[in-house]
């Protein structure tokens, strides 16, 4: 059954979509659906431009918000980078580390995925570590020893450094593609995961399963004992669907 005690939490990941008049539709779509979603914690992840748009438009709604990436770095000569405590003033409480697309695209390794992590951590904010293997390593059946490798430096933070992050399953081949893994695929990772966390002293973490989650799918996910919410890309860019997805 699922552990009650850990609240369901549906973050979506905009990637990067969204100008300030969407934007502000959309927000105002989360405003007033949100009264229905009680639930569940429900947050948004946007580009970083948006982020004093997002806070002024979600302060004291109870939805929360993060970026989708940070530096490792707590400040200094790193042009183009973003640190930690830059998402803290704007009140972030999420940010997004170790996404495929960043470790495909930007050669993110695990150990750097790990920093990020850390220095999230060391500004108040939560991070979002997210871990999932290729169409080929998913094919290879390495599923579980690519996660595993992955989680190896993030463990390495410590209980007390995990009871405070978030781990996202999110099967490369399923991001964008509308194949889902399917729910027992998913919880086997999950259950994966959630050993390791144990074993590391920090069994309660929530982890969320991302790629092609939508509201008609959402729920047969749910009920997987692992699975303790969604990172949701393209179905969190229209407010009726996201907030379907946290009402499953
Ligand atoms: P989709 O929901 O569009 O498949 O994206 C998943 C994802 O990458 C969320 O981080």
């Amino acid at each position: 059954m699922v552990d009650s005690s850990r609240k369901r939490l549906v973050i979506g990941n905009w990637k990067m979509h969204g100008d300030a008049a969407f934007n502000s539709e959309l927000l105002a779509g989360l405003r007033a659906g949100i009264a229905g979603v009680q639930q569940c914690d429900l947050a948004v992840c946007v580009p970083f431009p948006y982020l004093y748009q997002v806070r002024s438009l979600l302060e004291g709604t109870g939805v929360s918000w993060g970026a989708q990436d940070v530096s490792p770095h707590e400040k200094g000569a790193y042009t183009g980078e973003v640190a930690a405590a830059m998402l803290a003033d704007f009140a972030c409480s999420w940010v997004l580390v170790g996404h495929s697309e960043r470790r495909s695209g930007h050669g993110e390794t695990d150990s750097l995925v790990a920093e990020k992590a850390a220095a999230a951590l060391a500004a108040g904010i939560a991070p979002v570590v997210c871990v999932g293997e290729t169409l080929q390593e998913h094919e290879a059946g390495q599923a579980l020893e690519v996660v595993s490798r992955q989680l190896a430096p993030v463990l390495a933070l410590g209980a007390e450094a995990l009871a405070k992050l978030v781990i996202a399953y999110e099967p490369v081949w399923a991001i964008g593609t509308g194949l889902t893994a399917t729910p027992e695929q998913a919880q086997e990772v999950h259950a994966h995961i959630r050993q390791q966390l144990e074993a590391a002293g920090a069994g309660q973490v929530r982890i969320l399963y991302g790629g092609s989650v939508k509201g008609s799918n959402a729920a047969s996910l749910f009920v997987m004992p692992d699975i303790d919410g969604a990172l949701v890309g393209g179905a969190s860019l229209a407010a009726t669907e996201f907030l379907s997805i946290a009402a499953a």
